[in-house]
């Protein structure tokens, strides 16, 4: 529920400042009358050395302002004068920490405006137990970006202040002296500190806000401020909608100040459909440089974030396969990008051949390769992933197989969601004419493939269509992972299991580039399948 704001400016004369006493909260029967209390806490004891005073209260809307007024302030009417009245919207989950209203529809970054005094409560607190007593209220101390909760008391008439300091406590939890949960009061007790609430003015500027609390101000209102982003380096990489558009550059600049170490805000321009599977995107904020240095996995990498594919949402998955994989396993990677499994696998001692189809990638993952000092452990190709299989692949595979018992395992990696299940028909008779097929028992390329899938059992349908490139059923001998959620609907899934001899040493050879899917009729059984 939305309430009103009032923000109320008021000058005090010489009598009010003087006026001594701590505040403590009162509770009223209405909101008309919670005003007046808080306005009458304020002459009785706050801020006496502050000549004067922006308060700020939040009302229910149904409560009319001119109202409020038309009684005088309970005892202290004469005392102060209203200078302003303004009426703000709030959301009661920001409470104080609403910005200024000038600031909504601000295209160009003025951090000026953001900067408003707000009354916190507080509590007094002697220096001899401020550090023990801290400790015990952290959990209701005011908690923002760059502010200071400690504080001097600067009760100018006060001998005892220099010997206290005030702790600034959060609106939200703390109220009154009641709001003090068993254990803080207990604390509070036992140290023989008074749970005496005093209010603090204080000066909140655009470093103390968070992000979000700036958009949500900024934005036009009741519109999503989601401004999350994805860090690849020094970059932060958005997605902004269509209605944020007009504050793009306000966004880039906020999402730049609020994050350390992010020093370029760019924001997608395309949708990822490009062969490469990279993204058109336009600087926002910042420098120009799109040259990023991240660390996944302990495996450093570098690359040119606009040219080339990388998803900082893969490190767990590039770290999960890499280790179902041995020291000496070969690992042939069709869909590489710059490297995040190859250079992995490389690092834990496999044999890698590594591909990938964009010549930006493949001098990438040259360069990672050498960066992490793997490079005679990745062999590197730069061909399409048909032509890898049919190619470098098929032209090891027999001499792998027929090692096999005594060495190494062999996993084929598949990331290339959109299409890579389309590819595994590449596979069917790929050993067709080969007389050594091995010992028998022999192991044969474990493959990781990767798919998208919307339908509402991802599981079944990835499986399925795996099952139909390939000609033959997986059912009961492959193991099937959901990698993440990619958009409501959408999932990312990985499909794992042995190459069926049936498949790679069969006769029935698909078209170089069948786009057909083969008829589930023409579906073989292998014997081995229960
Ligand atoms: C989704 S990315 C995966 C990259 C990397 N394996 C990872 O996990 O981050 C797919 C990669 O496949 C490459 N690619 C797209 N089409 C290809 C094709 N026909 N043959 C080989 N590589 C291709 C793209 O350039 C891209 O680097």
């Amino acid at each position: 529920m939305f309430t009103r704001r009032l923000m109320m400016t008021f000058s005090f004369p010489e009598t009010t400042r003087s006026a001594g006493g701590p505040i403590r909260e009162r509770r009223s029967e209405s909101p008309k009358d919670d005003v007046r209390e808080t306005l009458a806490c304020v002459a009785g004891g706050m801020l006496r050395s502050v000549p004067r005073l922006l308060a700020l209260v939040d009302v229910p809307l149904r409560v009319g302002v001119r109202r409020l007024f038309s009684r005088p302030v309970t005892g202290s009417e004469k005392r102060f004068s209203v200078l302003r009245v303004q009426m703000v919207m709030t959301d009661p989950e920001l409470g104080l920490y609403q910005p200024p209203a000038a600031v909504r529809g601000m295209t160009v970054l003025e951090r000026d405006a953001f900067t408003q005094a707000v009354v916190v409560p507080a509590i007094r607190i002697p220096t001899r137990v401020l550090n023990r007593l801290v400790k015990s209220l952290k959990k209701v101390a005011l908690q923002r970006p760059g502010l200071k909760r400690v504080v001097d008391d600067d009760d100018e008439g006060n001998e005892t202040a220099r010997e206290h300091r005030l702790l600034l406590l959060d609106p939200h939890s703390i109220k009154s002296a009641e709001s003090f949960g068993p254990e803080e009061a207990a604390a509070l007790k036992a140290l023989g500190v008074e749970p005496e609430i005093r209010h603090y003015r204080l000066k909140l500027t655009y470093e103390n806000l968070k992000s979000e609390e700036v958009l949500r101000a900024v934005l036009p209102e009741g519109q999503d401020v989601t401004s999350g982003f994805s860090r690849v380096g020094h970059i932060a990489h958005m997605n902004l909608r269509d209605h944020q558009l007009p504050y793009k550059n306000l966004i880039g600049q906020v999402i730049m100040d609020k994050n350390p170490g992010v020093t370029c805000v760019v924001n997608k321009t395309n949708t990822i459909d490009s062969t490469y599977r990279n993204f058109q995107m336009e600087v926002l904020a910042g420098e120009d440089n799109m040259v990023a240095k991240v660390k996944e996995n302990g495996v450093s990498y570098e690359f040119d974030f606009s040219r080339v594919y990388w998803n900082p949402r893969l490190s767990t998955e590039h770290e999960r396969v890499v280790s179902l994989l041995r020291r000496g396993d070969v690992v042939f990677d069709v869909f590489a990008g710059v490297g995040p499994f190859s250079v992995l696998a490389a690092r834990r001692g496999c044999s890698v051949f590594a591909n990938d189809l964009n010549p930006e990638s493949f001098r990438w993952l040259q360069h990672n390769a050498k960066l992490n000092k793997v490079e005679s452990k990745v062999t590197s190709f730069n061909l399409d992933g048909r032509e890898f299989i049919q190619g470098p692949l098929r032209e090891r595979l027999p001499d792998l197989i027929k090692r096999s018992g005594t060495s190494p395992a062999v996993h084929v990696i598949m990331n290339l969601p959109a299409l890579a299940l389309d590819f595994l028909d590449a596979f069917r008779g790929l050993l067709r004419g080969e007389t050594d097929r091995g010992p028998d028992g022999s192991i044969l390329p474990r493959l990781h493939v990767y798919g998208f899938s919307k339908e509402d059992e991802p599981e079944r349908d990835v499986l399925e269509r795996a099952e139909l490139r390939l000609g033959t059923l997986l059912k009961g001998r492959c193991e099937v992972h959901m990698v993440r959620n990619v958009a409501p609907n959408k999932e990312m899934m990985c499909v794992s299991f042995d190459m069926p001899r049936d498949v790679l040493y069969g006769e029935d050879v698909a078209e170089e580039g069948c786009s057909e899917e083969p008829s589930p009729k023409r579906l073989k059984h292998d014997e081995t399948q229960e």
